[in-house]
């Protein structure tokens, strides 16, 4: 199988870009200071799907976000990556088709995704550039 490689250089913090991975939406968000304190200040513990901005991120790189543009219910493409789309009560992603919201580390937080929006294997191969998969 085949990997990816995204440019993530021109995405500014609070933006988001939308690439493919294996067919599949991805998206790539770089957070802001904000994003990533109110990521922070929730118990990881009181979460459906109990993960840390940290778990969901590489060392080094905190503020960028890496997943799959796939919502864990029924598969839909979020809202969220693209300037003005709707990101949800909690600030990250919002999935129309039956209302599951997401927060800024891409953790469902309400609705009936019963899961985060999952995190590819990646590395950065620079500061700039990721290889996913
Ligand atoms: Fe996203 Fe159902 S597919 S909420």
């Amino acid at each position: 199988e085949s990997s990816t490689e995204v440019d993530i250089s021109a995405i500014e913090p609070g933006q988001a870009i939308k690439a493919i991975f294996r067919k599949q939406p991805l998206f790539v968000r770089r957070l802001t200071d904000a994003e990533m304190g109110e990521a922070n200040s929730v118990a990881t513990g009181s979460l459906r799907d109990a993960e840390s901005l940290d778990d969901r991120t590489k060392e080094g790189h905190r503020d960028i976000l890496v997943t799959m543009g796939v919502c864990t219910h029924l598969g839909c493409v979020p809202l969220g990556a693209a300037d003005g789309e709707n990101k949800g009560e909690y600030g990250g992603y919002f999935c129309p088709c039956h209302g599951s919201h997401y927060d800024t580390a891409g953790r469902i937080r309400k609705g009936p995704a019963p899961t985060n929006l999952l995190v590819p294997d990646y590395e950065f191969s620079s500061d700039t550039v990721i290889q996913v998969g």
